[in-house]
């Protein structure tokens, strides 16, 4: 998008912290070229189309941080095809060393805004969406740089299939509270929990990452687990 004034309202922090090793920025330079997911025009883009064999899945995660759950789930789940969204180059470069040490060839990579790479996708391409802990803007003033929006989640259920599972995850209440609210507000979306725990409790496949070690909210993660309905 070319027009400033029709940029989306940013929703990440830095870009970068610190200076990159010589391998990082090898790996940044030269793996991330090769597993970067092209530009395309608006819903041009079949992601299965990235993965050699087709994968049995495509699963997204947005805002990866280090990249810890994403290669994990990955090295779990070797025939879906994984994407992982992040701005900041100091995660993309964690997350691109863990993927050569593993050896793993079912992830791609867009180091920038997840709208971006959405606004790229097909209809109902992706089987699942992580958003783990997303940057909390917890002042009411800054509510607005939220993720979760009625716009993001607009193209949310246009990019997910019908039973598509949205794992959202949080430790600060307010968000807790408006993503339900945005979520059920929608309308093309079901929360599952069907008991405390389902909320309480983390997935069982769950792989704990870096931003919720750090415990910064005030409440425990909430663990909110949304299905795209038809
Ligand atoms: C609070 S951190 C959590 C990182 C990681 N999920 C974790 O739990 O450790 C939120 C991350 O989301 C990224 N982020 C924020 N807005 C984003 C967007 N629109 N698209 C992709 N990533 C985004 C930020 O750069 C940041 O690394």
């Amino acid at each position: 998008m070319t027009d400033q004034s029709r940029q989306p309202i940013r929703t990440f922090g830095r870009r970068q912290a610190r200076k990159l090793s010589a391998r990082q920025d090898w790996l940044v330079r030269e793996r991330l070229a090769q597993l970067q997911v092209p530009s395309a025009g608006p819903g041009e883009l079949d992601p299965s189309g990235l993965f050699a064999p087709a994968p049995d899945d495509i699963w997204l995660e947005i805002g990866f941080g280090g990249g810890e759950h994403l290669v994990a789930q990955a090295g779990r789940h070797p025939r879906t095809g994984f994407i992982g969204c992040e701005p900041f180059i100091d995660g993309m470069a964690k997350a691109l060393g863990q993927l050569e040490d593993g050896g793993l060839d079912n992830v791609r990579l867009h180091m920038g805004d997840a709208r971006e790479l959405m606004r790229w996708l097909c209809d109902e391409s992706l089987g699942r969406v992580f958003i783990l802990f997303p940057d909390p803007w917890p002042k009411a003033r800054h509510f607005k740089r939220r993720l979760i929006q009625p716009a993001f989640l607009a193209e949310l259920y246009r990019v997910a299939r019908p039973g598509a599972e949205i794992r959202f995850a949080t430790d600060v209440r307010s968000y807790a509270d408006g993503a339900i609210a945005q979520f059920l507000g929608h309308g093309g979306f079901e929360w599952t929990a069907r008991t405390a725990d389902d909320w309480r409790i983390p997935p069982e496949d769950h792989v704990t990452t870096r931003y919720e070690a750090k415990q910064l909210g005030d409440i425990t993660p909430v663990w909110l687990r949304f299905r795209r309905i038809p």
